[in-house]
């Protein structure tokens, strides 16, 4: 603390990255990243661009943005891409989720979006999730300046068809609803296809996680161009080169190289089943899971322990010591020799 703060940091309730541990020999089921290395067509794509680093980089990203938008069939223009998804969900708090009524998220979520607010004066309420800890659409039914809802939810890992996300945004003509969709690469649908009919939606992803590049930090947005517009307008107010030369780079080959994607993201989907299959043989309840996570609880061990004791033998998972979810694990889906592991390890705590 000190007296040169702005009241606003005084009052900031920060958000909590996973642990990043310096040990080498921990297993590390923490943070969610992707536990296959990215394509080798990155680091290629890097390794050429590193003879222009003298010089800013693109600020418009524009091979990227057209790397997106031919990926996902929209225009470049409906593209916007960020220094990882959290600057872009940032930048969407502040151009485009502030308003008089409240902004409706549910009680369990991204536990940055509570953060945001608080940093941007925006009011919120919470929308709580049903006893089987999902969005039920109905609840959002109620009077609010915009929604924004992951989908598959974190850190449930439960999804929502694209159906259920199109009657949200129908319900809702006159907000914006906002989807964060950086685990929808691991068997949810996406909304992307209803951006084109829908001018009240706004999709956010990342390459953080199936693409295997959270050490890159790139994000991006898709919107009809008023939404686009805006992020655009926070963006050259506040860092007009988010992106540098050698992100941009790695990010156009990430998106290029279908093979690498489909054949992890299908490997990750395949251990996540093995992996549930196993937990719940262990007595643990296991929520469905589209996600490259699992949140799961055993009903005879508290979370914490369970969480200190699987760290004393070497595998961080994520606890959240929260209010209807400390009994919970969240345990991001490793190579298959690491959920073994942690599989053979549960079997001998619980
Ligand atoms: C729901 C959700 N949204 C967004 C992010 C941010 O991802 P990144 O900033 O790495 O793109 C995360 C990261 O864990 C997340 O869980």
């Amino acid at each position: 603390m000190s007296r040169f703060w702005s009241p606003v940091v005084h009052d900031l309730s920060p958000y909590v990255p996973g642990e990043q541990p310096k040990l080498d020999n921990l297993i590390k089921l923490n943070t969610n990243e992707n536990p296959y290395p990215p394509s080798p067509h990155v680091l290629a794509a890097i390794s050429a661009a590193t003879d222009r680093l003298h010089l800013y980089p693109d600020p418009l990203a524009s091979r990227l943005r057209e790397a997106i938008a031919t990926y996902y069939n929209v225009a470049p223009e409906e593209v916007f891409a960020g220094n990882g998804s959290d600057e872009v969900l940032a930048h969407t708090f502040t151009g485009l989720l502030k308003h008089d009524a409240p902004l409706l998220f549910p009680d369990i979520t991204y536990s940055f979006f509570p953060v945001w607010c608080q940093l941007y004066g925006i009011g919120y309420e919470h929308v709580p999730l049903d006893a089987a800890m999902r969005v039920e659409i109905a609840d959002y039914r109620r009077a609010c300046g915009a929604i924004i809802l992951p989908n598959p939810n974190a850190p449930t890992g439960i999804a929502l068809p694209r159906e259920a996300i199109e009657q949200l945004v129908i319900g809702h003509r006159d907000q914006l609803v906002v989807i964060d969709e950086a685990y929808v690469d691991f068997g949810a649908e996406s909304a992307v296809p209803l951006v084109a009919r829908h001018d009240n939606l706004l999709v956010v992803q990342t390459l953080s996680k199936s693409r295997a590049l959270a050490g890159l930090r790139v994000g991006f947005a898709i919107g009809q161009r008023p939404l686009i517009e805006a992020l655009e307008r926070v963006k050259d107010s506040f860092n007009s080169y988010p992106l540098g030369m050698l992100a941009q780079a790695g990010a156009v080959a990430a998106i290029k190289d279908e093979v690498w994607f489909q054949e992890t993201r299908t490997r990750i989907m395949a251990s996540r089943d093995t992996l549930a299959r196993g937990l719940t043989g262990l007595g643990f309840e296991v929520l469905p899971s589209a996600a490259n996570f699992v949140f799961a609880r055993q009903p005879e061990h508290g979370g914490a322990d369970l969480a200190a004791r699987l760290r004393q033998h070497g595998v961080i998972v994520r606890h959240f010591a929260k209010p209807r979810i400390a009994d919970f694990l969240r345990i991001t889906i490793g190579t298959e020799e690491q959920c073994s592991r942690l599989l053979e390890l549960a079997a001998s705590l619980v």
